[in-house]
Formats: C-alpha cells, sequence, structure tokens
C-alpha cells in the first residue's frame, strides 16, 4: 500500500480528500498543526472510513519535524493543502502569509529530494487566473493575482515549475481549484472556519442556523445574468476524488508537470445557490444586498474538459446536493467540530 503524505489533512479539503486515498487503497499520513482545523477530525475520519490513520502534528515550517515523518515511513507521494487562504488577512498581514505558504512548500520539496520522494500535488486555486478575459476558464489562460494569497498560489506554482525542469525524475501537478462548498454525507467532516466566515456557503449556513442574522450580497449591479457574482461551485467529495485520480494519473505517466482546473464546469449566482439553499432548508433565508466586495469579480468558471480526458474526472453532485450536505454539517455541528 502507498503511503501518501497529507498536509493540512484535517482541513477542509484535506479531510475529504484523507477519505478518497483509504478508498482508492492508498494509506494516508497525516500532517497537520491543527491552526486552523481541529485533531477531533482525526477520530472523526477514523469513524467514516473504519481504518487506523497516523497522523503527526506538525508546522511544515519544521523542516526537521517535517523529516521524521520521512524517516519513520516510506513516501511514495505528498499532497499539500496546508497553508493560510483568506484573502482579507492575506492583504492585512503579507509577511505572514509568504513566511508560511512560502517556507512551508520550500521545506516539503527539500524534505522530499533528501528522501527521493518524487511525487507532489499542489494546492493551487482559481484565484491565478485573476479576472479572466472570459468564461469558462482554460489552463492556458493568462495567470494574474491580485493578493498576497494569491500571489503565494501563483509563487509556488512557478517554483515548482523551475523545481521540476531542474529535476526531471520530480512529478508535480498543480490543481486549481474552482469553489469548493458541501461536506462529506455522514455530517461528521465539513468546512469549519473560525470566526465569522468570509465565504458564501458557511455564511448562509451560520444564518440559516440563527447565528447571523442575514447574508450580505455583495452587489447585484454585476454583468451576469441576475446582477450578483457567478462562481463554479464544487462539491468537495468531488474535488477529493479529483486528488486521487491525479495520484492514480502520476503513477502512469511520465509527463513531469500537470496542471488541471477542478470545478464542474458551471457557474451558479448568489441568488441561485441562496435559492437551492431555500430548498435544503426548507424556508426562506433573509438577505440584504451590499455594496460591492473589493476584488470581487463577476464571473468564474472552470472549463474542465482538460481533468475529464486525462484524469477521468467528472463530477456526481448537483448545488442542490452541495447545499443539502452543508446544511447536514451546520446542523450536526451547531458551534464546529469541537
Ligand atoms: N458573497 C456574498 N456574500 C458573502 C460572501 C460571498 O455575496 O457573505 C459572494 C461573493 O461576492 C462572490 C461569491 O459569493 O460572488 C463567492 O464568494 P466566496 O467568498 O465564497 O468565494 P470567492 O470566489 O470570493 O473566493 C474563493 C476562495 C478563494 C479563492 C477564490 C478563487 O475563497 O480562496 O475562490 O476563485 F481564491
Amino acid at each position: 500500500m502507498k503511503n501518501v503524505v497529507v498536509t493540512g489533512g484535517a482541513g477542509y479539503i484535506g479531510s475529504h480528500t484523507v477519505i478518497s486515498l483509504i478508498e482508492n487503497g492508498y494509506n494516508p499520513i497525516i500532517v497537520d498543526d491543527y491552526s486552523n482545523s481541529s485533531p477531533k477530525v482525526i477520530e472523526r475520519l477514523e469513524k467514516i472510513t473504519n481504518y487506523k490513520l497516523t497522523s503527526y502534528k506538525i508546522n511544515c515550517c519544521n523542516k526537521n519535524d517535517l523529516e521524521e515523518v520521512f524517516k519513520n515511513n516510506d513516501i511514495f507521494g505528498v499532497i499539500h493543502f496546508a497553508g493560510y487562504k483568506a484573502v482579507g488577512e492575506s492583504v492585512a498581514k503579507p509577511l505572514m502569509y509568504y513566511q508560511n505558504n512560502l517556507i512551508s512548500l520550500l521545506n516539503v520539496v527539500e524534505v522530499m529530494h533528501k528522501h527521493n520522494c518524487n511525487n507532489l500535488i499542489f494546492s493551487s486555486s482559481a484565484t491565478v487566473y485573476g479576472d479572466p478575459k472570459s468564461v469558462p476558464i482554460y489552463e492556458d489562460f493568462p495567470l494574474h493575482v491580485t493578493n498576497p494569497y494569491g500571489r503565494t498560489k501563483l509563487m509556488i506554482e512557478e517554483i515548482l515549475q523551475d523545481y521540476v525542469k531542474a529535476n526531471p525524475n520530480f512529478k508535480v501537478a498543480l490543481l486549481r481549484y474552482f469553489n469548493p462548498i458541501g461536506a462529506h454525507e455522514s455530517g461528521l467532516i465539513g468546512e469549519d472556519p473560525n470566526g465569522i466566515p468570509n465565504n458564501l456557503m458557511p455564511y448562509i449556513t451560520q444564518v440559516c442556523i440563527g447565528k447571523l442574522p442575514y447574508l450580505r450580497v455583495f452587489g447585484n449591479d454585476y454583468n451576469t445574468p441576475d446582477g450578483t457574482g457567478v462562481r463554479d461551485y464544487i462539491h468537495v467529495c468531488d474535488l477529493a476524488k479529483g486528488h486521487t485520480l491525479t495520484l492514480k494519473k502520476m503513477e502512469e505517466t511520465n509527463e513531469n508537470l500537470l496542471i488541471y482546473n477542478l470545478g464542474t464546469g458551471k457557474g451558479s449566482s448568489v441568488f441561485e445557490v441562496l435559492h437551492e439553499m431555500e430548498k435544503a432548508v426548507g424556508h426562506a433565508i433573509p438577505y440584504q444586498i451590499v455594496s460591492r466586495r473589493p476584488g470581487d469579480i463577476a464571473e468564474c468558471y472552470a472549463n474542465c474538459d482538460k481533468a475529464y480526458k486525462e484524469l477521468g474526472f467528472k463530477t456526481e453532485y448537483n448545488l442542490f446536493d452541495m447545499c443539502k450536505s452543508s446544511w447536514n454539517f451546520q446542523q450536526k455541528n451547531p458551534d464546529g467540530i469541537k
């Protein structure tokens, strides 16, 4: 059984990916410092999968700690999720973002190199496309970032491309996620943000549970069908599957740089999400239109043909399924994963 290190494995996308890895015969080894997640996630993953997990409480900025994982285990590959991810916070604290996200990536690659581990999947983001010239977005669109968080994603993409040129035996996959929402059907794991959520779905579910009074819709004057922002929402379990398919591809291919958009290929507006959520909860959800959020773009959705053709990546869940599972998680965990 191949060992795969999952940094940030207790986090939102990481934890769902751990399940997909187990289901596909890989042995995930979780590395997480629990700075933005809970160690309880490990127990819950064991309950869901009925599988004994290996996990390490490590911050990837500490290279010596990270190296212990590679000394103790024979590692086939790494999926690197760990990183800071809040756009607004990155604008306020850019050095913190550069320090954490860049140093941890450099450490991961250095330790992999030392231990002859040659397969790395990196969690990139649709944010690297900035405000795209048109939609849907293809992988070869020009890249442009507007905030330090996005810049760490793009810098890491570039660092890894330099690295594979110099080390042809090393394989890298850059997965550009669109907007992950939803939760595992058990309701045991899901998106568990600290404080007031920045993102649409956790904000809506907190309105539904009565923790927040109403949804603020950031602008209804965009050039979109109903005036609100359009995004490509993807169920986190579909996104998780994209990682396992990528690992399988890395086992077969000789190519050493793979780049894929992971989305559904379908854009949905804020109002469409709100209305699907109303169906899932069974009542109206209060909202107010407020001004646009600085830095937001009108429309962002993927063309996912490349991932379909090369990986067999196909999404299964629709927007209603995503809303329903997010709501199920919120109801079962009104105060998050405690
Ligand atoms: N929105 C609201 N009200 C809210 C929150 C969001 O109306 O309270 C709207 C936004 O204006 C946008 C849409 O809902 O139109 C989605 O917003 P999110 O904050 O959920 O997601 P973003 O598309 O802004 O950002 C996400 C990730 C980023 C990533 C980016 C890539 O959070 O990390 O996708 O496209 F960089």
